[in-house]
């Protein structure tokens, strides 16, 4: 019984003294939102500050004391971070589809992530590494393979460290601060965060190869042999032909990629001008 009952206080006083010794998970104010609201918000916020793309994934650099936004979605955290150390963010996290858990490793912080609910979080990294961003909440098949980035840096030189080579400006930020109309090389840009963005690169490569759909390198120009109501012929690959693959796949079938049939993407004619523009630098 006394034993039992020096436990008891003893623990009752780490419960308290937890409190200022302990590592505590910080708390996110949070607000209502809703997931479709969410990933305009965030796809947008990608649009004017990717630098570069990571398997896939847009890379984001954002400056200090701004909002940042981290979306959850099967099976993916969008966008990669790289942060600066001593630095705040103002992050935003939310979910896409379904409850996600934010898990950041090793410094093992979590979070539930729910849609409809956007969390945010004061941030500062005070450590400089990768850290790796785990789903801890079950959700689905793809779960295991949910793993974000987190890149902290003290100099630009350390981007070297963690394979981050060729970052360049984000477009949508020099797009957005002038008002003259954009040059082709900013509009090719664009057109690669559309291409990484709308996942493009599942299907067509840029680097020659072509599994389940025409490679876009070289592409433009060329001449391509398609199908048109079951019967062969040519087709210049130009900004017409590419704008109608685009919008209505199934009107010119590519030869050879017969079962592979394209899904309509919805892309804006702004998106579509910009897809072509990059098509060009291929
Ligand atoms: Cu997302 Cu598990």
């Amino acid at each position: 019984m006394v034993i039992a009952l020096v436990l008891c206080i003893t623990l009752f006083i780490w419960m308290i003294m937890w409190h200022v010794y302990g590592k505590q998970n910080p708390s996110s104010t949070t607000y209502r939102t809703s997931t479709t609201e969410f990933s305009k918000l965030t796809e947008a916020y990608i649009m004017q500050n990717m630098v570069g793309s990571d398997n896939g994934i847009p890379i984001v650099r954002p400056e200090p004391n701004t909002n940042v936004f981290l979306m959850a979605e099967m099976w993916r955290w969008s966008p990669v971070l790289i942060l600066e150390k001593d630095q705040s963010y103002k992050f935003h996290i939310s979910s896409k589809d379904i409850v996600h858990g934010l898990s950041i490793q090793p410094v093992n912080m979590n979070f539930q992530v729910y849609p409809g609910y956007d969390y945010l979080l004061e941030f500062k990294p005070t450590e400089t590494g990768e850290y790796k961003v785990i789903c801890n909440e079950f959700c689905g098949i793809g779960h295991h393979t949910m793993i974000g980035k987190i890149v902290v840096i003290e100099k630009d030189e350390d981007l070297k460290l963690y394979g981050f080579k060729d970052l360049k400006k984000p477009a949508g930020k020099a797009a957005a601060k002038k008002n003259e109309p954009l040059t082709e090389a900013e509009m090719a840009l664009m057109g690669e965060q559309v291409y990484t963005l709308k996942g493009c690169g599942a299907c067509h490569k840029t680097d020659g190869t072509s599994l389940i759909a025409p490679s876009w390198k070289g592409l433009y120009g060329k001449d391509e042999h398609v199908i048109v109501d079951g019967k062969k012929t040519t087709v210049k690959v130009d900004d017409e032909y590419i704008k109608e693959s685009i919008q209505n796949p199934t009107s010119k079938i590519t030869v050879g990629y017969e079962n592979t049939p394209m899904p309509v993407m919805g892309l804006s004619d702004e998106e579509i001008a910009q897809v072509i523009a990059y098509i060009k630098t291929l």
